[in-house]
């Protein structure tokens, strides 16, 4: 620890399922963690800030094989993509794990190893149903209308042999925890949640291990089984930080966790199955878990399955990361659900940026230079309205610190703007342009002058956190230059800014937007979303599955030159075989004209080897060629799929034809 810190603080995000289109929903969580964990180091905590991608499972495995790609290849690109986002949004994380990575899979193994020497894993079978999208086993009974209760789509009958960890065990203990430890589960409703509807009733034993897909962490002493889910995924807030490596300094640091920061959706694995793993690990649990609300849009949680996304990338793009940081965490209330639309998104930076802080900054700075040629005058005697302004600047740091620690950003950013109004209003009464003409309105003016610079000091410091670019640009237009005048201990006395510092005045700090303009740009841009704001006046259906919905999109255009570049060719199947260790490859030889090919194909569950000889398929002839499982696919076959019912048939031709003729 170091020598001047005021302790440790160590705050997760979850880690994320990689996805080709992260949205502002996943920067939601990960912009309100970035926000505490800088306003941690800020105050002098020694912070450590983790987050990562989740990128295990059958679900990767399956769209890897859609794509004719390695899983690994695919999570490989993904997480370029993820770190590229966070780059993008200033998220100042310290690590970034991957469940992929030797260092978490080895600490998985020993974790599950001991687990079932120590008997709280143990071997049995496993009977029920299986939703694919949302990687969950569900029992008969918790079926809705025969589907996934989280998703709404078919789920799949599954009989398997698994390891069980024994939940109930530790349940008693857990209970007990608690009720407690009131601060364990916050908001307090979703502790409640926890207990009536999960703890209290009784807790099944959970299902830890699968066989019938392979991308995930073997068992050491049983490698048919890859670990499931959540022992793998929850294990990296500690595997992250050396866990049973030969270098454990993090974990002995930074261990326990602080807070954990999670969606609603995924508090129960958080604050029932990973402090159970904790306690039978006999590791001390974290000391907070925090389910935040979802960002929701025409009243549905924003989600890729459902097609209501939206690009943060587009947004930082035209308004900076900034301004979309700012109304991430001031528009909604974090443990809430809140609505997210480019309407709210647009007022918020033209009223509270463009005119509240933008304006308070670029008058300050103007009126300095206009009266006192750029350097700031000293305070003189303080009348009512400059103490009133003082007193709420200087209460205000306690009142920010208090708020961000119990995770309430929104009113955090409302009371700092309390002192942005004020000030607002404080130019407004002192009028400063009136005091400006005359000698005695001059030495008045001085106190007038400081107090507005000095407030917008202590606002760009208290904005720290939220809004990591737009400090410097008030700073600069300051003129501060010391360091020490943006640290935190500065804001907690009035009085910092050294009289006759020299202030620039700059560009805008956020420029105002023509909203009717830019909405038609944004529509532009996402014709999709266009369509579904049309849609908005229709009666909702509810009980419609998200599948059907995503149906009634437009698809995207391309045109007849991007289509060609596709060469799609007829070939016949002369050989086919199982790849060994996988439950969905064939290694089909096919002949296509003077060629012979080999094509892995991720089919066999819908196809035998036998079935496959002599068909004549389609195949994608220009495709790269990907490894699978050791073995060079050249080519893709064409087959429609339905995710949702499981089923898949291969395009073939109606009648005979040469293999190797082009299709088009
Ligand atoms: O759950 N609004 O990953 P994930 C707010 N891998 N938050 C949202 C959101 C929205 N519209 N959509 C997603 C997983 N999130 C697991 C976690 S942790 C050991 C394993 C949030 O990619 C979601 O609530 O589905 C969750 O906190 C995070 O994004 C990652 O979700």
């Amino acid at each position: 620890m170091c020598d001047n810190c005021k302790g440790k603080f160590y705050v997760t995000t979850p880690i994320y399922y990689p996805s080709d289109n992260l949205h502002i929903g996943h920067a939601y969580c990960t912009t309100a963690t970035d926000t505490l964990a800088r306003f941690k180091r800020l105050q002098g905590y020694d912070t450590w800030f983790l987050t990562g991608l989740d990128e295990h499972g059958q679900k990767i495995e399956r769209k890897a094989a859609a794509k004719g790609v390695t899983p690994q290849a695919y999570v490989d690109e993904i997480c370029d993509a993820t770190k590229k986002l966070w780059q993008i949004m200033d998220v100042s994380y310290d690590d970034f794990i991957r469940t992929t990575e030797p260092r978490h899979q080895a600490v998985v193994q020993k974790i599950f190893k001991r687990l079932y020497d120590q008997g709280d894993i143990y071997k049995s079978e496993y009977e029920g149903w299986y939703c694919t999208p949302c990687e969950s086993f569900w029992t008969e009974r918790q079926l809705k209308d025969g589907k996934c209760p989280d998703c709404g789509r078919p789920v799949e009958k599954a009989h398997e042999e698994s390891y069980f960890l024994k939940l109930s065990k530790y349940a008693p203990r857990l209970i007990e925890h608690i009720k407690s430890h009131p601060e364990f589960i916050q908001p307090e409703s979703r502790a409640n949640e926890m207990l009536n509807n999960f703890l209290l009733p009784g807790l099944d034993d959970l299902c830890v291990s699968r066989t019938s897909f392979s991308w995930g962490v073997p068992v050491t002493f049983d490698p048919k089984h890859v670990v499931y889910v959540w022992v793998d995924a929850l294990s990296n807030y500690i595997s992250a930080l050396g866990y049973l490596s030969e270098d454990d300094s993090k974990f002995r640091k930074y261990w326990p966790a602080d807070v954990h920061i999670v969606g609603k959706e995924i508090v129960r694995f958080h604050t029932i199955i990973w402090p159970i793993i904790l306690m039978a690990l006999d590791l001390p649990l974290p000391k907070q878990v925090f389910g935040h609300g979802w960002l929701v849009m025409d009243g549905q949680k924003m989600s890729k399955s459902i097609g209501n996304v939206v690009d943060p990338v587009v947004l930082c793009d035209r308004y900076g990361s900034d301004a979309i940081r700012y109304f991430l965490l001031r528009e909604m209330p974090f443990g809430a659900d809140g609505n997210f639309t480019n309407e709210a998104l647009l007022a918020r930076i033209n009223s509270d940026l463009a005119n509240d802080l933008g304006n308070l900054v670029s008058r300050t700075v103007a009126m300095i230079e206009k009266y006192y040629g750029g350097a700031l005058p000293a305070m003189g005697e303080l009348e009512d309205a400059d103490r009133n302004v003082i007193a709420i600047a200087e209460a205000l740091p306690a009142k920010v610190d208090d708020l961000i620690t119990r995770m309430q950003f929104s009113s955090a950013l409302a009371e700092i703007w309390k002192l942005v109004g004020e000030c607002n209003r404080y130019i407004d009464l002192t009028q400063p342009w009136v005091l400006g003409k005359s000698e005695e309105g001059r030495a008045r003016l001085n106190t007038v002058m400081y107090v507005l610079a000095e407030c917008c000091r202590i606002v760009g410091v208290l904005i720290t956190p939220f809004m990591p670019k737009t400090p410097a640009r008030i700073f600069e237009q300051l003129g501060i230059a010391d360091g020490s005048l943006g640290a935190w201990d500065s804001v907690e006395k009035f009085g910092g800014m050294a009289p006759g510092t020299v202030v620039h005045k700059g560009a805008a700090l956020f420029p105002r937007i023509d909203i009717d303009k830019e909405m038609q740009a944004l529509a532009a841009l996402n014709p999709k979303k266009e369509e579904k704001a049309e849609k908005k006046e229709e009666p909702k259906q509810e009980s419609q599955p998200a599948a059907q919905q995503k149906a009634e999109e437009p698809e995207e255009l391309i045109d007849i030159d991007t289509f060609a570049k596709v060469k799609l060719k007829v070939a016949k199947v002369v050989a086919a075989e199982a790849v060994k260790k996988s439950n969905k490859l064939l290694k089909l030889t096919v002949k296509c004209g003077q060629e012979t090919r080999t094509v892995v194909s991720g089919i066999s569950t819908h196809y035998s080897p036998e079935e496959m000889v002599g068909k004549t398929v389609i195949l994608v002839a220009n495709l790269k060629p990907a490894k699978l499982k050791g073995i060079v696919s050249e080519g893709m076959l064409l087959a429609a799929a339905d995710d949702e019912k499981g089923t898949l048939r291969l395009l073939t031709v109606d009648g005979d034809i040469e293999d190797g003729t082009e299709v088009g």
